[in-house]
């Protein structure tokens, strides 16, 4: 697939500085994208730009931005001037486990805040010149705690369906347009977010550049994807169980795998 033809030449990522965002900066760069970089950690990307600018001729601009603060969008541009995105990945995001009345109230707003607000207003800003160009795709990360309510991961379950929505939905109003979005969906992933999420990845464990093989083999081609077999199953019979059922069944997991600590 030559994504800079179909797309445009660069490719803004969020949260690049590890797990699934620094997957897409590697599988991206490889398909010739030229990259955007944004996380928080200069570090991390320094040498992710090092790295990947070792092997491939791409063009990298990394950006350290907390994307929790105001004004963002005029922070982001004041490093991209003349630069039109052509693939958009919303990535960047962090989970919280344990019960509701326990957690960290400001935790879980910011969460809201980067999981939820961020994306929406980075999509508004970079769509609407990918809607005038006719060309371009947005990436979403959901997750399968999207699909089905999660206990002991309210907050950040309820995130995720807030991505997974808005991806699918636009989904359908950019087809006119000629813009692909994609919802991808992953199951536990073997990131930081374990380790920021005190949450063990579960049963079925995926490497997030198998969550990056999952989401570009499915970019254009349909609204939402969920990552790995075992993952897609599970959510299968989630759909035919009666909800009670299956929210006792999750929240015996996610106790067991909260309790065990990190992974
Ligand atoms: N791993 C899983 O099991 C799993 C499953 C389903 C969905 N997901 C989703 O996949 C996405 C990526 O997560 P991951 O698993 O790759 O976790 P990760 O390794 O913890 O990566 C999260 C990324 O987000 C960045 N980030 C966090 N807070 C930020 C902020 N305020 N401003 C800017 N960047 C920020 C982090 O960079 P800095 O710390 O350097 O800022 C990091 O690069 C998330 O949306 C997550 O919800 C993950």
């Amino acid at each position: 697939m030559n994504l800079k033809n179909k797309y445009g030449d660069y490719a803004l990522i969020t949260g690049a500085s590890s797990g699934i965002g620094e997957s897409f900066a590697r599988r991206l760069a490889e398909l010739g994208m030229n990259l955007v970089l944004i996380a928080r950690r200069k570090e991390r990307l320094d040498n992710l730009k090092r790295e990947i600018q070792s092997k491939y001729n791409v063009d990298i601009i990394n950006i350290e931005l907390d994307l929790t603060e105001e004004n963002i969008i005029e922070k982001i541009s004041k490093h991209i001037e003349n630069i039109e995105i052509g693939i958009l990945v919303n990535n960047a995001g962090y989970g919280s486990t344990g019960y509701f009345h326990s957690n960290n109230p400001k935790n879980e707003a910011q969460m809201v805040k980067l999981n939820c607000v961020v994306p929406t207003i980075l999509t508004h800003h970079f769509i609407r010149p990918m809607v005038e160009k006719r060309k371009g795709a947005v990436i979403f990360l959901g997750s399968v705690v999207a699909v089905q309510p999660t206990p002991l991961m309210s907050t950040y379950s309820a995130t995720k369906v807030f991505n997974a929505y808005l991806g699918e939905s636009l989904w359908y109003e950019m087809k006119r347009y000629n813009v692909d979005v994609l919802n991808v969906n992953p199951g536990g992933t073997v990131t930081e977010f374990q380790r920021v999420a005190n949450v063990t990845t579960g049963p079925f464990a995926r490497r997030p550049e198998q969550v990056v093989e999952t989401a570009l083999n499915a970019l254009g081609k349909k609204p939402s994807v969920i990552d790995g077999f075992p993952n897609k199953t599970t959510l299968l019979l989630s759909k035919i169980l009666p909800k009670k059922l299956v929210l006792n069944l999750t929240g015996k997991v996610v106790e067991t795998i909260y309790k065990k600590g990190n992974s």
